[in-house]
């Protein structure tokens, strides 16, 4: 890639001079992911890698809900986000006003609140979830019901594996809804060998066509560890190519659906944001601090 080659030098030699790590969220371009990635992972991951980290700058390769996410646990650093217009449709369908009608709507219910949302929205929230631990937070709270909000696939999802009632909000991911069941039986016509996992943020009848579902990083770790012969990622188009350069035995069937936001992230933006250190994010303390309660609690959980 010699049109890279430069921006992966320049960003790489400045991430050094400023202290800075650079948190690459699975659904990045390859030459993002595998050439200025410093972690890598799922929303997850990125949280607890923020909260660890030992940089004066973090510089955010996500959505901006990510950015935050990472402010909240890390008031000290600086934190970056080269393009602060990459949002999120679920971050975006929801308010804290929202949320607070339904605490009023379902009094004394508990709030799990997917990590895919503002500050404000965290702030009213009892713990946050990721689309990788959510059974197992919605599980650790011990109460027979609780509200799940914003996505409500991912919360029809969650309920078909766990006897927690789960009251649902109806936002969903521009991305992910627009995949079908029919567009999944399809490829098993077309080759029944061929093995589908799907991210739960899909609709629940996407979901039952596949073999597996998981948050981005379990579906990559799953298609490392079983090496399928033909495979069919349902998710945003990035992650079947950074997968693929690791997997060269493994042949990928793409259906794309982009993720315009997250498409924001570009090399150019990416040096930008380190030699101008724009754009920063922040997030008002008081609102920080109450939001950060819900994540951390999320965090501390043994899952
Ligand atoms: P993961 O936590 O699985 O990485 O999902 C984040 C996301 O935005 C998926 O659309
Ligand atoms: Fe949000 Fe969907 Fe994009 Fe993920 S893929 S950042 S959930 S719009």
């Amino acid at each position: 890639w010699p049109v890279y080659a430069p921006y992966v030098k320049a960003i790489n030699e400045l991430k050094k001079e400023r202290n800075a790590v650079l948190l690459a969220h699975n659904y990045m371009t390859p030459e993002i992911f595998h050439c200025v990635g410093d972690i890598m992972g799922d929303s997850l991951h990125l949280a607890k890698e923020a909260a660890r980290a030992e940089a004066d700058v973090i510089v955010q390769c996500g959505v901006h809900f990510m950015a935050e996410t990472s402010k909240i646990l890390s008031p000290e650093k600086t934190v970056l986000i080269p393009d602060s217009r990459a949002g999120c449709s679920l971050a975006e369908g929801i308010t804290g006003a929202d949320v607070r009608a339904l605490k009023a709507k379902y009094p004394g219910v508990p709030v799990v609140t997917y990590v895919n949302t503002t500050a404000e929205v965290k702030a009213e929230s009892d713990i946050c979830c990721t689309s990788s631990n959510a059974v197992q937070v919605v599980e650790s709270l011990g109460v027979p019901e609780v509200i799940m909000i914003p996505d409500q696939y991912l919360a029809m999802n969650v309920a078909a594996q766990t006897n927690v009632k789960i009251h649902t909000y109806a936002g969903s991911c521009e991305v992910h809804e627009r995949f079908t069941p029919e567009e999944l039986r399809a490829y098993r016509e077309d080759d029944p060998s061929i093995v589908i996992i799907a991210h739960p943020e899909c609709p629940p009848d996407v979901v039952k066509e596949a073999d597996f579902s998981g948050s981005t990083s379990a579906m990559i770790n799953w298609v490392k560890v079983n090496k399928p012969k033909k495979v069919v990622m349902v998710t945003e188009c990035s992650m079947s190519d950074n997968v693929a350069a690791e997997t060269p035995e493994v042949e990928f069937v793409r259906p794309c659906n982009l993720c315009p936001h997250m498409k924001r992230i570009t090399l150019p933006n990416i040096l930008d944001a380190l030699v101008y250190m724009h754009e920063e994010v922040t997030v008002d303390p008081a609102l920080a601090a109450r939001a950060r309660a819900a994540v951390e609690r999320m965090i501390n959980l043994p899952v």
